[in-house]
C-alpha cells in the first residue's frame, strides 16, 4: 500500500514538473506592468533593495513554481518594445525602448489574463511568457512606454508585444549595487528564499521549483 501511494506521488510530481514551459533564450513575449511597492519582498525572496532597479514578475508556467521561488528567479532578460497590439491600428513606436529586468516575482496562473499561458495554450497575444514589469519604477523613465494620445485617446496601452533575450545580469542596473543583490533570510518570510545574482553565468545557482519541492499544485 505504502509503495502504491509513493508511486502515485512520484507520478503526480513528474506530471507537474513536465507542465512548466521550457522557453528559448530569445523570442517574443507579452509585457504588462504592475505596481510593486519599494522595499517589498517579492515571491523569490530577493532583497528589498532589488526594488530600486528594474524587476519583473514572470508568468507562472514559465517561472516554474506556483508559490515562492522558481527556476526563473534572479535571471535577467533584455526586453524591447515591439508593438502595442490591442489597439487598432496596431501601434508601432518610432523609438527603440529596452530594459534589462531581473525576475524577482511570480505572476500567478489564472484562468484568463496575460499570465495564463500553459505549454498547450499561449495567452491572447500568442505568447508563452508574460513579463509583468514593475513600473512605475525609480530606475525606469516615466515616459518609457511611448504612445500617441492624439491618435488613440489615451497613453497607457497596458499590454505590449516585446522581444526578449536571456542576458547576463551584469547588464542589470542593480549589478554594481551589492545591496540590490541576494536574497533575504528565510526567517519572517515563511519560506526559504532563492535569488541568485546571475544564473546565466552560473547555472548551478538556478533555483529549484518551490512547488515541486513541496508537492504543491
Ligand atoms: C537589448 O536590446 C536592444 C534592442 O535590440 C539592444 O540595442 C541592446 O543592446 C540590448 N541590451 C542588452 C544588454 O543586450
Ligand atoms: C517620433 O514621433 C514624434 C512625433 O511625430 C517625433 O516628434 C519624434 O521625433 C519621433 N522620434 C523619432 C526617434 O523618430
Ligand atoms: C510580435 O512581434 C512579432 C515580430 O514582429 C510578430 O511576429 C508577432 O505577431 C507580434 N505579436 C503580436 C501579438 O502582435
Ligand atoms: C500621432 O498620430 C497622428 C495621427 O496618426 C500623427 O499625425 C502624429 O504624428 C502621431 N504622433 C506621434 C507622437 O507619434
Ligand atoms: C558596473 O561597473 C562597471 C565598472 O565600473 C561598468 O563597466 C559597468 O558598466 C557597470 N554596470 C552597470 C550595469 O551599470
Ligand atoms: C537599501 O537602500 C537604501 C538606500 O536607498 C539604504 O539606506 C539601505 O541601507 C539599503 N538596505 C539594505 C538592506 O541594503
Ligand atoms: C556546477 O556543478 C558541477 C557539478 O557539481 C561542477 O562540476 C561545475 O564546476 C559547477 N559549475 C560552476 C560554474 O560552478
Amino acid at each position: 500500500m505504502l509503495v502504491y501511494i509513493w508511486s502515485l506521488v512520484l507520478l503526480c510530481s513528474s506530471a507537474r514538473a513536465s507542465t512548466w514551459i521550457q522557453y528559448p533564450s530569445d523570442g517574443y513575449a507579452t509585457m504588462t506592468h504592475y505596481t510593486l511597492p519599494l522595499n517589498f519582498i517579492p515571491a523569490c525572496g530577493c532583497v528589498t533593495n532589488s526594488t530600486l532597479y528594474p524587476t519583473a514578475a514572470m508568468s507562472q508556467m514559465a517561472y516554474g513554481s506556483s508559490q515562492a521561488y522558481g527556476p526563473a528567479c534572479g535571471s535577467c532578460f533584455n526586453l524591447t518594445l515591439v508593438d502595442a497590439f490591442l489597439v487598432s491600428p496596431k501601434y508601432y513606436p518610432n523609438v527603440t525602448r529596452s530594459v534589462v529586468v531581473k525576475i524577482t516575482d511570480l505572476c500567478p496562473l489564472s484562468k484568463a489574463g496575460w499570465c495564463d499561458p500553459t505549454t498547450s495554450k499561449p495567452n491572447d497575444g500568442g505568447a508563452y511568457i508574460n513579463f509583468d514589469l514593475s513600473w512605475p519604477s525609480t530606475s525606469i523613465s516615466s515616459d518609457f512606454f511611448p504612445s500617441n494620445a492624439t491618435e488613440y485617446g489615451y497613453t497607457d496601452f497596458g499590454v505590449w508585444n516585446v522581444s526578449y533575450q536571456v542576458v547576463s545580469c551584469q547588464s542589470w542596473l542593480g549589478w554594481n549595487h551589492t545591496q540590490a543583490l541576494g536574497s533575504v533570510a528565510s526567517e519572517g518570510l515563511g519560506y526559504d528564499s532563492c535569488c541568485p545574482d546571475d544564473p546565466s553565468v552560473n547555472p548551478n545557482s538556478t533555483c529549484p521549483s518551490y512547488s515541486d519541492e513541496h508537492n504543491l499544485s
